[in-house]
């Protein structure tokens, strides 16, 4: 008799532990899948940022290798094709420019006018030729080594005016400013700073430029997908 109480022991042990395992194994189960819902959306959320985290720093790493490409600027100018004869026209007398920009330049034109501003177009396509003429003969009449030349003219081949999308803009009522700093005083700067974005034209030397002297007369087209292309290079390296 004590032998059977001794083997019922023996049993009733792993017996309860088995029950209280598998009591304590189902209330764990019940557990876990009570909070699943969490730990996925967790697993979710962190894997997400992960992913973001990779992307940002790939785009940064991708950013600072475009920065790093040689751009083959010239004392701070960027490379300009020249523009083929078939697409210039003539606005005015001895002013071409790109038959792309010749609308919106001359609506922008007529709407300064009925502001009551009158703006004169001074400068638009320049050949690779002439811009060889201007930079070396000015630079050589003013005694200017070529890096100074090139704060307020750029070397052939490096200047906007070739691709028949940048123009020189004066006041009517002010000449006496026609490509000087002082433009920026006119009313017709003040009238171009305000609305020349609508007609799409962007000053292409500002204040912040480290290699070529501010220009509020310049002004180039960025209207049409070959002018955004020419001057892609400049808008990303200018950011
Ligand atoms: N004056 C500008 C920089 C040019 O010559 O194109
Ligand atoms: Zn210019």
């Amino acid at each position: 008799m004590e032998q059977k109480e001794d083997l019922n022991k023996v049993f009733d042990i792993p017996f309860a532990k088995r029950t209280y395992l598998e009591n304590s194994n189902s209330k764990l189960f019940l557990k876990l899948l009570l909070i699943s819902p969490f730990l996925l959306l967790l697993f979710f959320f962190t894997g997400l940022r992960l992913i973001q985290n990779s992307k940002i720093i790939s785009l940064n790493f991708l950013d600072k290798q475009i920065d790093n490409i040689p751009d083959h600027r010239i004392l701070g100018h960027l490379p300009y094709p020249q523009i083929s004869k078939e697409k210039l026209v003539v606005i005015e007398p001895h002013i071409e420019v790109h038959v792309d920009m010749r609308e919106s330049l001359l609506k922008m034109r007529e709407e300064a006018k009925k502001d009551g501003v009158y703006l004169v177009f001074l400068s638009g396509y320049r050949s690779i030729d002439l811009q060889n003429d201007i930079f070396y003969s000015l630079k050589s009449i003013r005694n200017q080594i070529a890096s100074e030349r090139a704060r307020v003219s750029a070397p052939p081949g490096y200047s906007e005016h070739s691709t028949g999308f940048a123009i020189d803009i004066g006041d009517y009522m002010q000449r006496e400013t026609d490509f000087e700093v002082d433009f920026e005083n006119t009313d017709a700067f003040k009238w171009l700073q305000k609305n020349a974005a609508k007609y799409h034209f962007k000053l292409s030397f500002n204040k912040n430029n480290k290699h070529i002297d501010y220009e509020p007369w310049h002004w180039r087209y960025e209207g049409s997908v070959e002018a955004l292309k020419i001057f892609e290079n400049s808008n990303r390296k200018s950011k």
